[in-house]
């Protein structure tokens, strides 16, 4: 039977391929960025109170007013963002859709930072546009001045943005921000910034949305959820929020998409973003321990960890092709990790990367290093 191109192309995610590798072999999986302990008990309470008290037909469109509430305030007081508008959407890849949907037509070119998390390629290419990759490069994955104006040309319409930045576990610094701050305004580019991991940054970084530099409120649309700060990445309840017109386009996309799902789990959601500061430190300082558990392990296994500044992710060089080493990895010590090429369009740029996601209990981070470390 004849099905469309635009599918066909698509193919299975490295990370379905790999988590299905991981059941066949019985392996740890530190592919996949999901962690393996639920999110604080009271929010969880949250969503069983909000199942048995009646919140179970359709959410307005815009998401429910106790959720739209919080991350209003949420954003107010840890950035003193005032957004125009804001949109609760199925989890953060539905805002990138959405938006990506919502704000360019064909032939518009979207600048992106490679490696990329692998949703923006699809839906890039769903609106018809064209992806213009900017390379982050190993070991320091920094974002160089001449590679992002090249980039850069007449029908650039988006600059699309990770910070914290999966896979790389970067979190881009004031100069980077601000260097991107000034070619969107010098271009008049729509800012679209993913910022799912804006909780999860660790020692002295400091995670800084791209809508607070001056220039940028007016031109971003800023996107998160609660999956990975709260350890809920089944809930898929997720924003964005901006300007009025790019709010707008992305919720005439988003009403035929899903229209609006998981109420429950988005007063739930508005629970979560309640909690005191010290709820979301203490998740964050949990998941810094076991990044230096892993990057432990990885450097006794005689794998070079870059010790990450935020996110899920450590990424250590393998000093031989990543693609080959991963594929080997669970018959060889019975552990899955996912080749960086994966994440890249340009496969040399860092071929002897692998990345491991450090969400997971200590126990099973300490079981996988021991069987790394039979590598060594
Ligand atoms: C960079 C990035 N953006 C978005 C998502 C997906 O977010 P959500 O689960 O809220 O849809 C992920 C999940 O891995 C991610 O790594």
């Amino acid at each position: 039977m004849k099905t469309a191109a635009r599918a066909a192309g698509l193919g299975t995610t490295i990370f379905t391929e790999m988590s299905a590798l991981a059941l066949q072999t019985a392996a740890i999986n530190l592919g996949q960025g999901f962690p393996d302990t639920d999110g604080p008990p009271e929010v969880i309470e949250a969503a069983v109170a909000a199942l048995r008290g009646a919140h179970n037909q359709y959410a307005p469109l815009p998401g429910v007013p106790p959720l739209r509430e919080a991350v209003l305030e949420h954003q107010r007081s840890y950035y003193d963002l005032e957004p125009e508008d804001l949109l609760i959407t199925f989890g953060a890849t539905e805002a990138i859709a959405a938006s990506l949907l919502g704000v360019c037509d064909p032939g518009d070119e979207v600048v992106v930072l490679e490696p990329y998390y692998d949703s923006y390629a699809a839906c890039i290419s769903f609106a018809g546009a064209e992806r213009r990759p900017v390379t982050l490069a190993p070991p320091d994955f920094a974002l160089r001045e001449e590679a992002l104006r090249a980039a850069i040309g007449p029908r650039t319409r988006v600059l699309l943005l990770n910070s914290p930045h999966n896979p790389t576990g970067r979190v881009l610094t004031r100069p980077e921000l601000e260097l991107i701050a000034g070619v969107c305004v010098e271009h008049d580019l729509i800012c679209i910034s993913d910022e799912v991991y804006e909780h999860l940054v660790f020692d002295d970084a400091r995670h800084m949305p791209p809508a607070t530099l001056p220039g940028m409120a007016g031109r971003t649309l800023t996107i998160s959820s609660v999956g990975k700060t709260f350890s809920f990445t089944g809930w898929k309840i997720g924003w964005c929020s901006g300007p009025t017109e790019l709010v707008a386009a992305t919720r005439a996309i988003k009403q035929y998409l899903t229209f609006a799902g998981g109420t429950p789990l988005q007063y739930a959601a508005a629970a979560a973003l309640s909690l005191p500061r010290s709820a979301i430190e203490t998740l964050r300082d949990d998941l810094g321990q076991r990044r230096d558990q892993l990057c432990a392990g990885l450097d006794a296994a005689g794998l070079q960890p870059l010790v990450p500044a935020g996110t899920y992710f450590v990424n250590a060089d393998v000093g031989q092709d990543a693609v080959e080493f991963c594929a080997s990895l669970p018959e060889r010590c019975g552990v899955v990790a996912i080749p960086m090429a994966a994440f890249y369009d340009d496969k040399a740029a860092a071929s002897t990367f692998v990345r491991f996601a450090f969400c997971k209990r200590a126990e099973v981070i300490a079981e996988a290093a021991q069987r790394l470390a039979s590598l060594a």
